[in-house]
């Protein structure tokens, strides 16, 4: 077991990236990474011979370019590289295609296959086929994200994070300054999925939000912090209801950055449960193996925030993160227990792993008391999400227009969010015949019903929406693309997106 202080790792540290519009066929030692669509190589434009010998060794060893798959060969004549690492594009013809947003996914995801390939490579140049500077900002993020390794807590040296990346493309400050935006929003992201890897031993609310002010210290951004006596003494009944049942009190962090003259205010809310036990209403063992990510929502807000200040941009943002372990102890909440909300509402907890919905109300009331031009919570919910959408594909729920612009840009930062509906049967499941609502509704449509009770918690005039990330932050199959197993970061690059495009 690694002393304390070897443990603590860097948030943040990450594979170095650089941006240069030297000729492919000048990498010097570096890896040179190159794709292949439709069996051809691509991006050796002015180097014919050299193209030529690299299509030839891909057909000898029957490499089609099958997305994301690599191989990784020696350097042919013509080329200065101390090797070459072909990655699949499959059927990629930008030339063709009138689908830009599906290009830049398949260049981040050739560029993740790639760096996930190429553990301990000294260095690394990247020229796959980049046109523009958001195909320059797509390949950056994908090699930021496939670079990422979760080494904190290994002893061996069978995995290490690859050396410095360079990105190459056409000359111009256009393309650097996408260059520089791509590696923010990667290191925001990997920074999430640290948050997300880290043990609860480790990782626990007061050392969660310990982490985001250590974070803030480099940025323009303001961190408070409330404790267990404020949050009683706040009336915060569903943070303090979730949190004690552990030894480890709960708090609520907000993060905010407001830049002068911001004329948007969006508010991001994360669901932080450091632990989901279920409380005693206890998981069975297979479904608490992961409960570590049941503060992936949290992640994401919070790096998202710090993204947004990284990036500079001219609209104010506001992270919440209600932070509780929620455990079985014996001061633990019992179902049948009243709380009441920081709303002012009573609800019966007849189910205590039904706890992220009431950690969420809580801060959902005070970041909605701001008046916010936006409000979206991102949340590990609920099973419920992944039975309806799977393991790729989150779900967002709440004003139509809200959730149809949140699925929108999410297309264009390269995630899946899909708009699902809060049908009107749904809010009657939480009758309760002890308080205002019970926490546990109906299991039809638990992801919709989850988003329900929430919506009792927000304004009526209050544009929201609500995101549950369940299965999307937390791979447990295979590694693929960008995507590495277990934390995947998900939500940091819609939020930053939906940032970007505020109007
Ligand atoms: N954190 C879980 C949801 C979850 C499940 C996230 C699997 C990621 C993977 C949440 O707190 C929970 O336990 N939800 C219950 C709600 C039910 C009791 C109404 C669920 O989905 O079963
Ligand atoms: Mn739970
Ligand atoms: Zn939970």
């Amino acid at each position: 077991m690694p002393a304390d202080e070897e443990r603590e790792h860097m948030p943040g540290a990450s594979t170095p990236s650089s941006y240069s519009s030297t000729n492919p066929t000048k990498a010097g030692d570096a890896v040179l990474v190159l794709g292949v669509a439709d069996g051809k190589v691509r991006g050796l434009d002015s180097a014919k011979a050299a193209t030529t010998a690299l299509n030839d060794a891909a057909k000898a060893i029957e490499f089609t370019g099958k997305a994301g798959a690599t191989v990784r060969i020696p350097s042919p004549k013509g080329v200065a590289a101390g090797s070459v690492l072909l990655v699949g594009l499959g059927s990629f013809d930008p030339a063709k295609s009138d689908d830009d947003t599906a290009d830049r996914e398949t260049l981040r995801r050739a560029a993740g296959s790639a760096l996930r390939a190429l553990s301990g490579a000294s260095s690394i140049a990247l020229a796959l086929p980049v046109a523009s500077a958001e195909d320059v900002e797509a390949v950056t993020v994908g090699a930021g994200l496939g670079a990422y390794r979760f080494l904190t807590y290994r002893t061996g040296d069978d995995d290490t994070v690859p050396g410095p990346v360079t990105v190459l493309g056409p000359k111009g400050k256009a393309f650097s300054r996408a260059h520089a935006a791509g590696v923010v929003i990667a290191e925001a992201t990997n920074r999430a999925r640290d948050l997300v890897n880290t043990p609860p031993l480790d990782l626990y609310p007061e050392s969660f939000a310990q982490t985001v002010k250590d974070q803030a210290k480099s940025r323009k951004v303001k961190v408070s912090v409330l404790g267990e006596k404020e949050l009683a003494a706040g009336g915060y009944g569903g943070l303090i209801g979730v949190g004690q049942g552990s030894t480890r009190g709960p708090r609520l962090v907000k993060v905010e950055y407001s830049p002068k003259g911001a004329r948007r205010h969006l508010s991001f809310v994360g669901k932080g449960i450091t632990f989901d036990s279920g409380g005693l209403s206890l998981k069975p063992a297979a479904s608490m193996e992961d409960m570590k990510s049941d503060m992936a929502g949290a992640a994401a807000v919070v790096e998202a925030v710090f993204a947004i200040a990284d990036l500079g941009l001219p609209v104010k943002a506001t992270a919440w993160l209600p932070l509780a372990e929620n455990m079985p102890g014996s001061s633990a909440q019992r179902p049948s227990d009243v709380l009441t909300m920081r709303s002012g509402k009573t609800v019966e907890v007849t189910n205590t792993d039904a706890e992220g919905r009431l950690v969420l109300a809580d801060a959902l009331t005070d970041a909605d008391a701001e008046n916010p031009d936006l409000l979206i919570d991102v949340a590990t919910l609920t099973g419920a999400q992944i039975v309806a959408l799977g393991n790729r594909t989150s779900g967002v729920m709440g004003d139509e227009a809200v959730r149809e612009k949140v699925s929108e840009q999410a297309k264009i930062a390269g995630e899946d969010i899909w708009p699902m509906p809060i049908p009107e049967e749904m809010l009657a499941g939480f009758d309760s015949t002890a308080a205002d609502l019970k926490n546990s509704g109906p299991r039809p449509g638990g992801m919709l019903a989850a988003a329900a009770f929430l919506r009792e918690f927000v304004g009526d005039d209050t544009a929201w929406a609500h995101i549950d990330i369940a299965g999307p932050s937390f791979n447990t199959g295979s590694a693929f693309g960008y995507t590495p197993v277990a934390a995947t970061g998900a939500a940091v690059r819609t939020l930053v997106q939906l940032a970007r495009s505020a109007d």
